[in-house]
């Protein structure tokens, strides 16, 4: 099987099996603190992964969030995961949370998959082939007006209350766009962007698996992403994350032009 086909089967089968989980707060445990949880399922969901591809492709990289990348593993191709996007989400709400799965070779994309578990929606892109969502393109929006814009963060609190460097410029920003929102999850608010349900992105904090398979849905999608300073997003490290519907946008955002 091609590892495109790989990751789209365990994809399914990791939407389906978290879809029909009994989950009760016993299985919650705080990693750092309150506000950052895993669950069995995260855990559970991770290593069926990893199973699947290191099977198939024993040479590969497999980076994800629960578990160390294997130190053996020195292909040139890496695999990011994350088993639950939002697991804040899947324990509060039980949806608004993805399975992240993206492929690259030699720092280049191969394909990316985010599935939207609950609503049942996979995004997915393979490189130079396009973004879909199911079976159907999926495009960023064409709005240009800053005030006409939909601003997306998966965390309010660490872009907007907290002290940074921009800090002052994401008030400004959220005072110059139409609305700010918050889904709280990296993965499937780039999805929205890839799919023009919002028109711009921010965080300043990220991290490899969170953002690696979108950001190849969103490229295709016609969008383009970079850290907060403005330069290429690293493929293997924890970073901020800006991104947009246009070139444009991205130049106004960086001189701080709203
Ligand atoms: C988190 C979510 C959240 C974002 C955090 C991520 P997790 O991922 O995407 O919205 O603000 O930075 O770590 O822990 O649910 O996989
Ligand atoms: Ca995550
Ligand atoms: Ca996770």
């Amino acid at each position: 099987m091609e590892r495109f086909e790989l990751a789209m089967k365990g994809i399914m089968s990791a939407g389906a099996a978290l879809r029909r989980s009994p989950m009760g707060e016993d299985q919650v445990s705080r990693k750092t603190d309150h506000q950052d949880l895993v669950t069995c399922r995260d855990r559970e969901i991770e290593q069926m992964l990893r199973r699947e591809i290191l099977g198939s492709f024993p040479m590969d990289r497999v980076v994800g969030e629960e578990y160390p990348e294997d130190p053996g593993s020195c292909g040139g191709v890496a695999w990011y995961i994350d088993p639950i996007d939002g697991t804040t989400n899947f324990v509060n709400q039980r949806r608004n949370y993805a399975v992240s799965i993206g492929c690259w070779k030699d720092e280049r994309p191969l394909f990316g998959l985010v599935l939207d578990v609950e609503r049942e929606a996979l995004y997915w892109a393979k490189a130079g082939g396009g973004a879909w969502k199911n079976g159907s393109a999926i495009h960023v929006s064409g709005r240009s007006q800053v005030s006409d814009l939909l601003l997306t963060t998966p965390c309010i609190q660490h872009t907007f209350l907290e002290e940074h460097p921009r800090r002052g410029d994401m008030l400004r920003l959220a005072r110059a766009v139409r609305a700010v929102r918050s889904l709280g999850s990296v993965a499937l608010e780039l999805c929205q962007l890839s799919s023009g349900e919002a028109d711009m992105f921010v965080t300043v904090r990220s991290a490899p698996w969170d953002h690696n398979a979108a950001r190849v849905i969103l490229q295709e999608a016609g969008g383009c992403i970079c850290t907060m300073e403005g330069e290429e997003l690293p493929l293997n490290s924890k970073t901020t994350v800006a991104a947009f519907n246009s070139p444009e946008m991205r130049r106004l955002f960086m001189q701080g032009g709203y």
